[in-house]
């Protein structure tokens, strides 16, 4: 703190009233932040406070006795405030560069004497240069913000674009025909399924068909925030609510989502004591940061999803069942791939394309691997068919990629009974005889091959000579014994 130590100079009633006014003065010069000059009606300067070197370059004992015209003339004033006021007789604002770089708003005022001369010109100087900085910062700020939210907005359109999403069977269609009819209003909508089904997937694209579209979709994955940090993530903090580098204060995930949609993914992880948070924001539709006092408002959409069982968690204790009403307003239940068979087909081939143009290959499915994708159950759902695929495109040889090229447990996840081999499904692929006898073949030399240890032993199995087995193990990639 700044003492005056002027002021302790004994006040006593001996004291000029002249005396103290100059002590009162020099106090004044000496501690504005402001930069203060005083000249007579010259422009010679009489006082001028201890900032101006800072400010101006200059100290103030060298200011003293000068005149502006000379000070600007060397630049030290650039453009003097005083010469203006000597000019123009009355009050003048200007800004100023100084020699030291700042940026400085100066305003000079005249004193007039009874007779209407310029006895005296104040002019205070208050540096900008910080308001300066900052402003160029926000310019700065301002621009790259326009450039990322141009950027954002691709990104997102690319993401969200519906070329994504491919679906054939009924199920997934009436799904998406749900989706539609929800998606311009504003009920909470919880996507409930295995893992990999599409969860997130038709969030987005909830969103993306939503009014909603152009604002933001903020996905929270909850089961990847630790609980102590939950509180500060989801509702933000106000600045200095905690020590350390973080103390600035920071929007939560919900004022993000503002107008836009809030994705709450794996809502099952949400510790308990956000969730009676999270139910008061979605009554009240208010936040308030950690730390802080002031509420503000907050409009946004929530969805949600997870791949536990809510309503058992309900009953355990474990959700609570004020929020859970809340949220289940519309359920949307994805099935797991093995129930939509038709999907497999579809997806497949959707990815096969995607991945032949990310490794600049032409690769093909044989009929017989299409079919073992089919009889596959999946357990990893899309997303495991998608890391198939990728994975046949890849390591695949040749351009068709043969039933061999899928992993082991797939030749074993299903019996190979000729009865699996249904002729009205087979049709319904619209396979021809050839393809259809060309299946059937595989499967028999598959089953022949895991029974028996040498193609001697196959061909006799098989009912064939042992050089055909050996050509048709050939033919399909099948596994070859020893002779
Ligand atoms: N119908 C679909 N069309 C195209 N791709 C899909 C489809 N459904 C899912 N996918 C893809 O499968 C992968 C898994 O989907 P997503 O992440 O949405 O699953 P999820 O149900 O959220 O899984 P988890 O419960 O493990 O989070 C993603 O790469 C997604 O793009
Ligand atoms: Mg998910």
């Amino acid at each position: 703190m700044k003492t005056i130590k002027l002021l302790s100079v004994r006040l006593g009633g001996k004291m000029e009233k002249s005396e103290l006014q100059k002590i009162e003065l020099d106090a004044i010069v000496k501690f504005s932040t402001d930069n203060i000059v005083i000249t007579d009606g010259n422009g010679i300067v009489l006082r001028a406070s201890p900032n101006s070197l800072s400010i101006y370059g200059t100290d103030s004992s060298s200011l003293i006795g000068k005149s502006v015209f000379e000070l600007e003339k060397s630049n030290i004033f650039s453009p003097s405030v005083t010469i203006e006021v000597l000019k123009q007789r009355k009050q003048v604002q200007i800004m100023q560069n100084t020699t030291t770089r700042h940026t400085v708003m100066a305003t000079g005022i005249p004193v007039f004497d009874e007779f209407g001369e310029i006895i005296r010109v104040i002019s205070f100087s208050h540096d900008l240069t910080e308001i300066q900085n900052l402003k160029e910062d926000y310019e700065e700020l301002s621009t790259k913000m326009a450039k990322y939210q141009s950027e954002i907005q691709q990104l997102r359109e690319k993401e969200l674009s519906m070329e994504n999403i491919v679906f054939q069977s009924k199920s997934m269609q009436k799904i998406w025909q749900l989706i539609q009819r929800i998606a311009k209003t504003d009920a909470s909508v919880v996507f409930l399924g295995e893992s990999g089904v599409g969860k997130n997937i038709f969030a987005q694209s909830l969103h993306k068909e939503s009014l909603r579209k152009e604002e933001a979709f903020i996905e929270v994955n909850c089961g990847a925030i630790p609980e102590s940090l939950f509180e500060s993530e989801m509702f933000g903090f106000e600045a200095g609510s905690f020590t350390g580098a973080n103390n600035k204060g920071k929007p939560g995930l919900i004022e993000l989502a503002d107008k836009g949609t809030l994705f709450l993914d794996e809502i099952g992880e949400l510790p308990l004591s956000v969730q009676a948070k999270l139910l008061k924001v979605l009554q009240e539709k208010k936040i308030t940061r950690v730390g802080g006092v002031k509420s503000k408002n907050i409009d946004f959409r929530l969805i949600a999803s997870t791949n536990q069982d809510l309503e058992k968690m309900v009953k355990q204790g474990k959700f609570r069942q004020d929020l859970f009403y809340r949220l289940n307003v519309i359920t949307i239940i994805i099935p797991p791939l093995r129930e939509r068979k038709e999907d497999i087909v579809t997806l497949s081939h959707f990815y096969l394309n995607k991945f032949n143009e990310k490794y600049k290959t032409n690769k093909f499915f044989h009929p017989t691997t299409i079919h073992e994708l089919v009889s596959f159950d999946w357990p990893g759902n899309v997303r495991e068919l998608q890391n198939m695929i990728e994975r046949l495109v890849i390591t695949s040889e040749g351009k068709t990629i043969l039933p061999d090229s899928l992993p082991f447990y797939f030749q074993n996840a299903h019996p190979e009974t000729l009865d699996s081999l249904h002729i009205d499904e087979l049709k319904e692929r619209g396979k021809t005889l050839k393809e259809v006898l060309e299946e059937v073949e595989i499967r028999w030399l598959k089953r022949a091959s895991r029974q028996c240890k040498t193609t001697y032993e196959m061909a006799a199995y098989l009912g064939l000579n042992q050089s055909n087995v050996v050509r048709k193990l050939k033919k399909y990639k099948i596994n070859e014994k020893t002779h």
